[in-house]
């Protein structure tokens, strides 16, 4: 028996120590965390049954880190543990069990339930109420400091407590939390990403880390983290009972607590509760791998002490993995509204996470390339969350020989059209605006929720209409009329009577709406605002986009004598001609509100020396284009990138040409006139803060409707702060730079009543 264990132990720790490696050095991922956490867990547990048959190498023994050559090091006032893991209600049943065994006979344990954050450990130091230090988990002993990126985390105070009124902060105060991207904020990342040409970020953990790990903190800066902090690691006396009283307390000072957190009479409370949150999980807005449960009562906890790294009063319930690995058979091929062409990887099909998941996203051809998956290879392939399973990459230590390549194809497998892929960009694309996949997509898009909202046209009807020559693009449908639907089959007179009332209401859809319907990459409904805000009809987008075209072209033939010489190899050179070719967006931005557009024209040229005359007309080509470029360029906002797609989108004659039609219909290309109620807040801004006697929207709408302007801070350009009840900071920002702070009657007065 002993021989066998100590086999057994062996065995594990040969297999962990064989994967670490292949993970740390050789980036080979072979066995999926969870089954890695399966192995780990074994071990654990013989170890802990037969100390005895310990080694002192056991993959167990050793701690995690994050250090990093890049910082500096601080050593934590107190160890930073980490959790041991149960995996279903036996495990934690076993856990109260071993743990009644070391307290009182008649220990009541109440538990506080909480999610288990996936992101990075974070431990923060306060000292006299200001925030003086911030440095990772590391190796629980020294982590990296952190400090000037932890500062740019809106949701991290520099100051405690937050709110004068909720008691004062200690001498000191240590806490610990979790740094994570909110799954919004991390769609909105990568359709930044995406709308620069760039590649998406996998993972949000990753990302979050590499974003807190910036030499420079105006990189962190640029990414919006958010930070939950969940206990407290030193400094807060011994006025705190409990965790459910340290969790009060951090709230208290002002710390983004989670607030879903519950307090739990026992462990059967703790077990019902479990499925809601597994069910819950993909409706919170960050990400979860489990759930944390604690002791309650800190002296319970103190007296069960800690076991290794990690305290016997808490423990981590992880959810079922929701990665796997299986085999890729094939590749399929989409293609999107904007002609997108997307690799799906085809799987033999593998249960994760409570669903069978048959195919993955391989977001694209580039991706595939970099991870160098193959087709025939085992895959790693997860599933979080809501968002749609992807492979992360190859089991490349499972390969048998025979997997080949997976490569972009060179025509488009609906239209036959040569694919292209643009200059910079990571994916390729059809070309062709009238291809059936691309039309087919853009109608399913334009006509759904959101969109142009007309109800009774599903993807069989688009795709019948089609079929029959009905509609060949957008605008069709405003053309549709009852004979010819009524002979399809299936369109009974109800019917069609109902779709033709949808088409017909559709037609009134606001300007916004209509602008979001079209599909222009990067222009959904927040961009599709701030371009209705800045221009009243479609005709003023068109002439803008059109006016900018004729200035980029004149000011390409004016260039063209630098561009026309030979290929340099000079990098400045080189450089310069790259802006040149691409002024909308690389000088346009860089020189829109330029004094001095000659001087800085003359420099910037000074690689390719110019006459004096050149120079002048070079600088005329650029200043007419910046004037036709600023309407839009000048929207806060809207990046060059994005302004590039817009002039590019309603420059298309096909476009065009759906717009001309979309207008003969009678679709709504008009912002409504905003109703103005008053102009007495015309030119004034408005700041809110506190709680008023409305929702704080309304107040906004009040402001607004009487021609003033909300913003989120203070600055010496507010008007005034509104204050409710309960204001927070800004009052104080406002006192300091002698900004006038009234009460919402006050702001009531101002308008009139
Ligand atoms: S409590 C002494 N609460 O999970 C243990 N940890 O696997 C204190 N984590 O290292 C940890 N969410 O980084 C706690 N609500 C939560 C958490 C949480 C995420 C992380 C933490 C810890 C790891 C353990």
């Amino acid at each position: 028996m002993s021989q066998e264990i100590q086999e057994r132990v062996a065995e594990l720790s040969a297999e962990l120590h064989h994967h670490n490696y292949l993970y740390h050095v050789r980036n080979e991922q072979v066995i999926t965390d969870a089954e890695y956490d399966r192995l780990f867990r074994d071990l654990q547990e013989l170890e802990a049954q037969y100390p005895e048959h310990a080694q002192a190498d056991s993959p167990t023994q050793r701690v995690g880190s994050d250090l990093s050559g890049d910082f500096a090091k601080v050593r934590h006032p107190a160890p930073i543990l980490s959790l041991s893991n149960a995996f279903d209600e036996a495990d934690l049943v076993n856990w109260e069990e071993r743990n009644r065994r070391l307290l009182p006979a008649d220990a009541q344990l109440q538990y506080v339930l909480q999610p288990k954050l996936d992101g990075l450990a974070i431990v923060i130091s306060y000292e006299d109420g200001v925030l003086r230090r911030a440095a990772t988990r590391g190796n629980g002993e020294f982590g990296d400091d952190v400090t000037a990126n932890v500062k740019t985390i809106r949701s991290v105070p520099l100051r405690i407590p937050v709110d004068h009124d909720r008691g004062a902060a200690p001498e000191r105060l240590v806490v610990r939390g979790e740094i994570l991207f909110h799954k919004d904020a991390f769609l909105e990342l990568n359709r930044e990403q995406e709308a620069q040409g760039l590649p998406a970020y996998v993972t949000a953990r990753n990302t979050a880390s590499g974003s807190l790990k910036q030499k420079d903190s105006r990189e962190t800066a640029k990414r919006k983290l958010t930070a939950y902090i969940y206990a407290i690691v030193d400094g807060a006396g011994d006025d705190l009972q409990s965790e459910w009283e340290a969790l009060q307390f951090l709230s208290d000072m002002g710390f983004n607590v989670i607030t879903e957190a519950a307090l739990c009479v026992d462990l059967a409370e703790v077990a019902r509760r479990l499925p809601d949150w597994e069910k819950r999980r993909d409706d919170l807005p960050f990400e979860i791998d489990g759930m944390v449960l604690k002791v309650d009562s800190f002296d319970q906890a103190r007296e069960l002490g800690v076991v290794g790294k990690d305290p016997r009063g808490a423990i981590a319930y992880k959810f079922p993995a929701e990665e796997a690995t299986t085999k890729l058979v094939g590749v399929t091929i989409g293609v999107g509204r904007t002609g997108k062409v997307t690799p799906t990887a085809q799987l033999e099909p593998v249960f994760i996470g409570g669903v069978t998941v048959s195919n993955a996203s391989l977001h694209n051809y580039e991706q595939v390339a970099s991870l160098d998956i193959r087709q025939g290879d085992r895959v790693i392939v997860k599933r979080s969350g809501d968002v749609i399973p992807y492979v992360i990459g190859p089991v490349v230590g499972a390969r048998a020989g025979g997997e080949s390549a997976i490569l972009p194809p060179e025509t488009c497998p609906f239209c036959e059209t040569a694919l292209i892929q643009p200059a910079g960009a990571v994916d390729w694309f059809c070309p062709n605006p009238k291809c059936s996949e691309r039309v087919m997509r853009t109608l399913e898009f334009f006509v759904s929720r959101g969109a142009m909202d007309i109800e009774g046209m599903g993807p069989q009807t688009i795709a019948a209409l089609i079929e029959v020559g009905l509609i060949e693009d957008e605008a069709d449908i405003f053309f549709l009329n009852a004979e010819p639907l009524l002979a399809l089959e299936g369109f009974a007179e109800k019917k069609v009577e109902n779709l033709l009332a949808s088409i017909e209401a559709a037609k009134t859809r606001s300007f916004e709406q209509v602008l979001t319907s079209l599909g222009i990459d990067g222009v959904g409904s927040t961009v599709a605002g701030l371009l209705t805000d800045n221009f009243s009809s479609m005709q003023g987008l068109l002439d803008a986009a059109s006016k900018i075209q004729l200035a980029s072209e004149s000011f390409a033939q004016t260039a063209e004598p630098l561009l026309a010489g030979e290929p340099s190899d000079d990098d400045a050179i080189s450089k310069l001609r790259f802006r040149l070719r691409h002024p909308l967006t690389e000088l346009v931005p860089r020189y829109l509100d330029a004094t001095d557009l000659g001087d800085r024209l003359a420099r910037l040229l000074k690689p390719l020396p110019s006459s004096a005359d050149y120079l002048a007309a070079l600088e005329d080509a650029l200043s007419h284009l910046i004037a036709a470029a600023r309407p839009l360029q000048s929207i806060e906002g809207l990046g060059p990138v994005l302004v590039e797609n817009i002039v590019a989108w309603f420059t298309d004659d096909h476009n065009q040409s759906v717009l001309a039609k979309m207008l003969e219909a009678g679709v709504n290309m008009r912002a409504e006139e905003k109703v103005l109620s008053g102009s007495e807040l015309a030119g004034q801004t408005f700041v809110l803060t506190g709680a008023m006697s409305v929702p704080r929207g309304e107040i906004k709408a009040l402001v607004e409707a009487n021609g003033g302007k909300v913003t989120g801070s203070v600055s010496k350009k507010t008007s005034y702060v509104v204050a409710g009840d309960a204001p927070g900071s800004k009052v104080d920002k406002a006192l300091k730079i002698k900004v006038p702070v009234i009460s919402e009657e006050e702001l009531r007065a101002l308008i009139g009543g």
